[in-house]
């Protein structure tokens, strides 16, 4: 039972985008805002025909198929979702209809919900479980899934949509590194989901951004510290903690600006570094001034541009192109770095994930490069996947989104949009009955 981790990996967004730099013009906000300010090229978006359950039926069916698993070895499955459709019933329990030819029923776990941190809870869920006197030698698999949507306004071009999973079990090439998870948690009303009736969250964009930072900031000096005690070295920073550092990515200018401050905890541990020299004004800054300060930021970013383009910017590809898959977003990333760097440049390293799930929830983790990931790589194809959507215009967007809208929740509903928009082999919304039953099929 060693070497716990990460075993495969598959990822599904739906296979229509539209364009960052159109939807600026046809929301009349300043070219630059979204594709420079918020870093984002791409939106995946979707109509009525798939939600939660479809996404996750697509991405564990494609990955079952791809890496040639029997339902049978399942032991335990838990997705990771904060987009709610029953309610009381878990989107996992949906899922089950996968199991029905094996007659495998025998899988344990549900669903685990707090924003975008869903899915890492149940990784951690699955891991542990696989380390317990609980484990009968099977897999373990874990979704993280959401389709991110906003009203109207400011905080609509930082949505997205697609899921990822993952099969978790001993002997594996991406081993979670016992001893390296620092975790931040507090109550917090910066992004939640009240308002039942509507897909759309209630959102403090402000507050929501300076808590990413904030939850950064925590749960790196924690890391600092295990990775001193685990590794053996007096001054861990981001020159020696982690050969890539991978991030949650509401949009990518965030994860700019969560390295930046990853480099500004460096600093305070040690101000007197020399590539600090640029920085001193900010010596006896007290903290909290130090979370807002755009000069700070300015000046951070700067120095962390070198370890951004060696350790992070592989990792961004589909969180530019795809948008904020909330859950998703964080095994957006890592599939992305799997899929974009060659598997001998991350043989033996160390990746630190850094999740954060308004609420707020955050940890940082280790995950070890041990095995070869040439076949998730092969499976993945990021690249090439994105690059094979089809655009949509803003204005049809815009009316995709009015179509969500409006049909959100209702019963007796019988979904209109063009099956031609789906990949191959993707679930999708066939009918919802008068007692708002679901039914699927795949393309
Ligand atoms: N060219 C270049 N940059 C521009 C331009 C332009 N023409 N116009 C604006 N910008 C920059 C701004 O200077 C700003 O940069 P800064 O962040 O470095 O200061 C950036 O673009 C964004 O502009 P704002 O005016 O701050 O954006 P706005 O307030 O309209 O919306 C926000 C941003 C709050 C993030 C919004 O998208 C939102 O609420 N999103 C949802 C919440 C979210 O994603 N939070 C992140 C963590 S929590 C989570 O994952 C859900």
């Amino acid at each position: 039972r060693e070497n716990v981790g990460i075993l495969g990996m598959e990822v599904y967004f739906p296979k229509r985008y539209v364009d960052q730099a159109e939807l600026e013009q046809f929301d009349g906000v300043s070219a630059g805002k979204y594709t420079i300010g918020l870093g984002q090229s791409k939106m995946a978006v979707t109509d009525d025909r798939e939600d939660i359950a479809s996404f996750c039926l697509s991405v564990v069916q494609n990955f079952m198929e791809k890496y040639q698993v029997k339902y049978e070895s399942v032991g335990r499955l838990e997705v990771g979702t904060e987009t709610i459709v029953d309610k009381s019933k878990s989107t996992k329990s949906v899922l089950m209809q996968l199991f029905k030819e094996s007659g495998n029923y025998a899988v344990e776990g549900i669903d685990t919900t707090n924003a975008c941190y869903g899915g890492t809870s149940a990784l951690f869920n699955a891991v542990q479980w696989c380390q317990s006197e609980f484990w009968d030698g099977r897999y373990a698999l874990v979704v993280a899934a959401d389709i991110a949507v906003y009203a109207k306004g400011n905080a609509r071009p930082s949505g997205g949509a697609g899921a990822a999973v993952m099969l978790v079990g001993p002997d594996a090439p991406l081993v979670m590194e016992p001893g390296l998870r620092s975790t931040h948690i507090e109550h917090l009303y910066d992004f939640y989901k009240p308002d039942l009736s509507s897909e759309f969250p209630e959102v403090d964009g402000p507050l929501s951004v300076v808590s990413y930072v904030r939850f950064v900031d925590a749960c790196y000096a924690k890391f600092l510290k295990l990775v001193e005690q685990k590794d053996g070295v007096t001054h861990a920073s981001l020159d020696n903690a982690a050969d890539f550092f991978v991030f949650h990515s509401p949009y990518t200018k965030q994860v700019t600006k969560g390295l930046a401050r990853m480099s500004y905890i460096d600093f305070t541990r040690q101000p007197d570094a020399p590539q600090f020299e640029a920085a001193q004004a900010y010596k006896d800054l007290p903290y909290q001034d130090s979370l807002t300060l755009k000069d700070l930021e300015r000046t951070f970013v700067g120095l962390s541009k070198s370890v951004m383009a060696k350790k992070v910017a592989p990792s961004l590809l589909a969180a530019r192109e795809i948008g904020n898959s909330y859950c998703a977003s964080v095994y957006f990333c890592l599939a992305s770095l799997i899929s974009e760097v060659p598997p001998e440049q991350l043989a033996g390293r160390r990746i630190a994930m850094f999740s954060y799930g308004s609420g707020s929830a955050a940890s940082m983790f280790s995950l070890r490069v041990r095995g070869d990931t040439t076949k998730m790589a092969q499976n993945l194809l990021v690249r090439q996947r994105l690059e094979s959507r089809a655009k949509i215009s803003a204005e049809a967007f815009d009316q995709l989104m009015s179509l969500r809208e409006s049909t959100h929740q209702l019963r007796d509903y019988q979904p209109t949009g063009d099956l031609a928009n789906l990949f191959p082999g993707t679930y999708y919304l066939e009918s919802i009955d008068s007692k708002f039953r679901r039914e699927y099929k795949r393309t």
